[in-house]
């Protein structure tokens, strides 16, 4: 029998080694978590539960393996639901204002009114706007440069709508699949990035 090298039993052991830290230290920041964080009116504590696609993210370092990712990337994106009239494009003023509205869903709205989408918190989207994220891209001419085109206005009302259908492990949340904004709402979001009046492609 050939001999196996040492070197090899040296890296599984530090590979568990990792995997058991890496583990703890999450137990440890779950258990933090749930101490500090307050259930109050509509916000109870199912919020810190992560679903089955959070969990997979999570816990590969946002690389789960290719063929796994492949085939729930499929379910998200098959879970999309499209305007049911074939239009994509709203009202670009309206979707300014929900672009940059940032409330909604805390115990303090106690669920009432519209929610915004705090798309500036991550990213550069209308010429007015100087203060803004970079968590995500420049949308700033996302029009201009991607074009208008029917596939184009559904690929953006996919990617508001769920994120995480176009690219698994997205930081950018599920709008759409999570009820945080409505069908009229994306629409008008996609007419803020798309719309040629929109001041985003000025
Ligand atoms: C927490 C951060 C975050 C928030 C909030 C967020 N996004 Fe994103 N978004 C990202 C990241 C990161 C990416 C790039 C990675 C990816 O494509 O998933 C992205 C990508 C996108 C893309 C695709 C860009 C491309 O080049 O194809 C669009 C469109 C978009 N976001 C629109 C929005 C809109 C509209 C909102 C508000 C409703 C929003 N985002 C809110 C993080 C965010």
């Amino acid at each position: 029998m050939n001999k196996i090298p040492a070197s090899i039993f040296a890296a599984a052991a530090l590979a568990i080694v990792v995997t058991a830290q890496a583990e703890d230290d999450r137990a440890k920041a779950v258990t933090m978590m749930k101490r500090d964080f307050h259930a109050r009116s509509i916000a109870g504590m199912d919020r810190l539960n992560e679903d089955g696609l959070q969990a997979l993210c999570n816990r590969s370092q946002n690389q789960p393996p290719k063929p796994i990712a492949e085939r729930l990337q499929q379910d998200q994106l098959a879970d999309i639901k499209y305007p049911a009239d074939g239009k994509y494009l709203g009202d670009w003023k309206s979707g300014e204002k929900i672009a940059q509205n940032g409330r909604g869903m805390t115990w303090s709205d106690g669920g009432a009114g519209a929610n915004g989408g705090s798309c500036y918190n991550c990213h550069q989207i209308g010429p007015n706007e100087t203060s803004f994220g970079n968590i995500g891209n420049s949308l700033r001419q996302f029009g201009k440069t991607r074009g208008n085109s029917p596939q184009v206005q559904k690929y953006v009302y996919g990617k508001i709508f769920n994120a995480k259908a176009f690219n698994l492990c997205s930081n950018m949340p599920r709008f759409g699949q999570s009820g945080t904004l409505t069908e009229e709402q994306i629409k008008d979001l996609v007419a803020l990035l798309l719309d040629p009046n929109s001041p985003v492609n000025k």
